[in-house]
């Protein structure tokens, strides 16, 4: 069978590079493309695929389009590479909020005689393995060869054992303003809030709880990563500003519990927190994965 040929846009950052050895390694011809030439060149190297610095030409001959940039950019490229792509080329994304990009997408497919599927994988560039991690699935459309098309990329990731999960713009953006959004939130607010206490976290660390210690590696493991991409997160999404008043409203409730010693308001939320994550598949062993986690940190 002939190599199929996919170009990354975006091929040299982080999730770009997760997936193009990914795709090395399925066998396809990988170009990739990025604007900044030398770190270009320089991850093509290191991965021993192809780069291309012209966005024209590394779309040109490609069947499979990947696009993995800023949030925010991605409209913008994906009506800018639509007059260069060969018919029938598979175009997808794989940002982290939909709304945008689908309507981009939609447009593409009613202009060109392309295919055009949307993904969002929810890992980052830290996997080793993608088996029974989630990769969420937008279906938009596209030429009376769609079916076979899209299948022929979902079928690879099936067959490494990924879960492909499908959805529509509206439940996604809504939902991941709280699977990614909101933890991302708490644990840069978490930091931010024992920083203004001006307690050096090494001191603070010597009077470390279990509980601490690990709320303390999830958030530092958050903190250094893409900064950009959290902002766009959090601040692209329509729903999120919404989450935000819910939260602050909450806020100012807890205070007044914590203030007037409100056992009974105290106590509701609690058993409200309880009833919900009760049915949760985690929940039943959870605290024995807590202590799991920290046999890690304290090397057992
Ligand atoms: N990181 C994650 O955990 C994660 C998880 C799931 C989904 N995603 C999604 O994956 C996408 C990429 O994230 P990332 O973390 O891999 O970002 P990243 O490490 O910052 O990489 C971005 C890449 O895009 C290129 N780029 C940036 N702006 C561009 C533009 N206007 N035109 C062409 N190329 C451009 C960058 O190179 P140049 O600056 O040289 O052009 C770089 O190669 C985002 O949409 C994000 O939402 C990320």
């Amino acid at each position: 069978m002939k190599q199929k040929k996919i170009t990354i846009i975006g091929g040299s950052g982080g999730m770009g590079k997760v997936f193009g050895r990914y795709f090395k390694g399925h066998g396809f011809d990988v170009t990739i493309y990025a604007r900044n030439k030398e770190r270009l060149k320089d991850v093509a190297n290191e991965m021993g695929v192809n780069y291309e610095s012209s966005l024209e030409r590394s779309v040109k001959h490609a069947d499979i389009v990947m696009v993995t940039i800023p949030i925010i950019s991605t409209p913008e490229i994906i009506k800018r590479i639509g007059p260069y792509l060969k018919e029938n080329a598979l175009i997808f994304d794989i940002t982290s909020l939909k709304k945008e990009v689908f309507e981009a997408l939609k447009d593409l497919k009613n202009a060109f005689p392309v295919n055009c599927i949307s993904l969002h994988p929810m890992f980052g560039p830290g996997i080793k393995d993608m088996k029974n991690y989630v990769i969420l699935v937008l279906k938009i459309g596209g030429t009376d060869k769609y079916d076979i098309i899209i299948n022929d990329l979902l079928d690879i990731f099936r067959s490494d054992g990924l879960i492909i999960t499908e959805t529509l713009p509206d439940i996604h953006d809504k939902r991941v303003a709280l699977t990614l959004g909101v933890p991302h939130m708490l644990n840069i607010l978490f930091l931010k809030l024992l920083n203004n206490a001006n307690e050096p976290l090494n001191e603070l660390t010597k009077y470390s709880g279990t509980t601490f210690l690990l709320q303390k590696v999830f958030a530092e493991s958050i903190i250094q990563r893409e900064m950009e991409m959290f902002g766009e997160i959090q601040m692209e999404n329509q729903q999120f500003l919404i989450i935000l008043e819910k939260f602050e409203k909450l806020v100012n409730k807890y205070r007044k519990i914590i203030e007037n010693k409100d056992i009974k308001g105290f106590s509701e939320i609690f058993s409200q927190g309880l009833d919900y994550s009760k049915e949760d598949n985690h929940f039943k062993n959870s605290y024995k994965y807590f202590y799991e986690f920290l046999k890690i940190l304290k090397g057992k």
